[in-house]
């Protein structure tokens, strides 16, 4: 049997669902039972019937998935899989920051660990933050926290002040504005097209924002046939798959040198850890009980208001 094969007939043994974020690499999306954004993840892990949810993604999406299902097993390949924005916000850190700005609303970001969402009022994604945002009276005094890049870019669009918290990914902050311009000006006729953790001025010179499904679903109704894709390049396996005539091109980082608008979290998983996981159903994620039962208030808002 090749891997595939293995992988499917341990899957059909154990009762298990591989669910895959976009920034996978092509071949974990290919035998990905689902793929989507962290919103949609969040959704399937919801409403699975499966025993098993292995989780090809990083590690808060596997805690989002345990704390909605308790009773399953959540797998995620490499438990080293971590997060970057979520590492820029410890829970201590923003706790005393709650404390020190009381009456405030506090919508956190999925990206965030599981105690972070504990003491947070409603959690987002990229996919809804501004819906739920806009959902609270204009007035009301909010904490946004942990990405500084989308929390303006929400700030700008709603007329908000929220307060932010000053947080970002790696990824995100790497792309050159300066090599978007220059590929402008090479592809005239391409769209810029950016995920809202970049930095403001890559925002500003953007055809389109939003978050990965969004971005997806821009390239297949647009009329253009050329994209600058200004997130991390995972999410183009996708959209050549989805719009095979049109032409796709990952924004350049700062150093030319490295592969930086890959995520080297997400880029953890690989097929044979994918195998392995399932085969020694570990690494498992695991949540605190009493972390778990804080957590999933503000995870179920998010999913009735999505
Ligand atoms: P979305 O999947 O919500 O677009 O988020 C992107 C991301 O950085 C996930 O870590
Ligand atoms: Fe975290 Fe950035 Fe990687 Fe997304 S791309 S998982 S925000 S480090």
């Amino acid at each position: 049997m090749n891997i595939i094969e293995s992988i499917r007939s341990l899957q059909k043994e154990k009762n298990a669902i591989i669910l895959a974020h976009y920034y996978q690499t092509g071949d974990i999306q290919d035998v990905a039972d689902f793929v989507g954004d962290s919103l949609a993840l969040a959704q399937w892990a919801a409403q699975t019937k499966a025993d098993v949810i292995v989780l090809c993604g990083v590690h808060f999406m596997g805690e989002t998935a345990k704390i909605l299902c308790p009773d399953k097993k959540v797998l995620v390949p490499d438990l080293d899989a971590g997060c970057s924005l979520a590492d820029s916000c410890p829970a201590e850190d923003f706790a005393a920051f709650v404390r020190q700005h009381p009456g405030h609303t506090v919508i956190s970001y999925v990206n965030t660990t599981a105690a972070v969402k504990a003491i947070t009022d409603v959690v987002v994604t990229s996919t809804n933050a501004r819906r739920i945002v806009e959902s609270f009276p204009r007035d009301t005094p909010i904490i946004f926290g942990p990405d500084r890049n989308l929390g303006n870019y929400i700030n700008s669009i709603t007329g908000r002040q929220m307060l932010l918290w000053d947080g970002a990914c790696h990824v995100h902050e790497q792309f050159s504005l300066e090599k978007i311009l220059e590929l402008k000006a090479c592809y005239p006729e391409a769209e810029v097209i950016t995920h809202p953790e970049c930095k403001q001025p890559v925002i500003q010179v953007s055809d389109f924002v939003g978050s990965t499904a969004a971005l997806l679903n821009h390239t297949m109704e647009a009329e253009k046939n050329c994209f600058i894709v200004a997130t991390e390049s995972g999410v183009i396996h996708e959209m050549q798959k989805r719009s095979p005539a049109k032409m796709f091109i990952p924004a350049p980082p700062n150093d030319s040198t490295c592969a930086c608008n890959e995520c080297s979290f997400m880029r953890l998983n690989t097929m044979e850890k994918l195998y392995n996981c399932l085969k020694n159903e570990s690494p498992e994620i695991t949540v605190d009980k009493e972390i778990r039962e804080k957590a999933i208030r503000p995870i179920r808002k998010m999913l009735e208001m999505s």
